[in-house]
């Protein structure tokens, strides 16, 4: 993780540090800035839709939550080549959100797809626990999706909270890195705005050898029957924070040696894409 940890925690600064600080920003968060710029134009006011898989693509999904993106990707993108898998035991998927076994169900009837459970997005490939099995360990993955990652509430500190999820998406990135096809990207969702932001995606992204090949606004309306998962399950009650109505970014990455083979985007899109950055 060497050269890796040098990008990690770029910007220790919170929201209220800045706040009492601005004169600082500036070159704290360059890049930040500049995204906020770019949300204005007048062009990206209207939102793109673009759904970066084909039907005929082999998909390995992370850190599933409840299963729903999965199925969503089964049932309305005719994508059959599902590999669906989850941190969390089947029992913990389970209690920590019932709704999933409707969700596995589908899943697990498509001959072509498959569950696994206790896979761990750090290690993927890596033989001998936690990486997932045979399937995962034979690579050539088009696309290998981890949508909102996140380690869990660890600690209030936002620093270290900010620290523990961007090292397991250095992790991550390596270990899929290794996996995917000699075209294959990376398909990571992320919320908008603080916390997040300070994660450095991009750059983290860069240390781990990849490079994007676009982002673009998330629009869960395109994944019906899509629900945000938390980590640590449902909130009784159901509770008024629904993640998926959420302004989000969705970022493709690819290997850094791909030549530009890749038009950008090379999945199907709606009539207007210049919503990438
Ligand atoms: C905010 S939830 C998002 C769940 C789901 N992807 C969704 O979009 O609804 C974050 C997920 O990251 C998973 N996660 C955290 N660390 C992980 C790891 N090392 N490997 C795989 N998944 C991990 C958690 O188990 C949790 O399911």
């Amino acid at each position: 993780m060497g050269k890796a940890k040098k990008g990690l925690q770029k910007n220790k600064k919170t929201s209220s540090d800045r706040s009492k600080n601005p004169g600082k920003l500036k070159s704290a968060l360059p890049k930040l800035k500049k995204a906020k710029s770019q949300a204005i134009k007048p062009q990206q006011q209207q939102h793109k839709i673009i759904i970066p898989f084909e039907s005929e693509h082999r998909v390995l999904l992370v850190g599933e939550g409840d299963f729903s993106f999965s199925r969503s990707l089964l049932e309305h993108h005719a994508i059959t080549h599902i590999y669906a898998t989850c941190f969390d035991t089947r029992s913990g998927v389970l209690s920590k959100y019932p709704q999933a076994a409707t969700h596995l169900k589908v899943i697990e009837a498509q001959d072509s797809s498959q569950v696994e459970y206790g896979v761990d997005a750090t290690k993927l490939g890596r033989a001998g626990g936690g990486g997932g099995g045979k399937e995962v360990r034979k690579g050539g993955w088009d696309r290998i999706v981890f949508n909102f990652p996140h380690v869990g509430g660890l600690t209030k500190d936002v620093n270290r909270q900010v620290r523990a999820n961007q090292e397991l998406l250095v992790a991550f990135f390596k270990s899929a890195l290794a996996l995917l096809s000699p075209n294959g990207q990376i398909v990571m969702t992320v919320f908008e705005g603080d916390p997040y932001e300070l994660w450095n995606v991009r750059d983290l992204a860069r240390h781990a050898g990849l490079k994007v090949n676009r982002s673009f606004r998330f629009e869960a309306s395109v994944y019906p029957g899509y629900k945000h998962a938390r980590t640590l399950g449902n909130i009784d009650g159901g509770g008024g924070w629904k993640g998926e109505n959420r302004p989000a970014r969705t970022y493709l990455f690819e290997s850094k040696d791909n030549e530009q083979l890749n038009t950008p985007g090379k999945g199907r899109r709606g009539p207007d894409d210049s919503d990438s950055d």
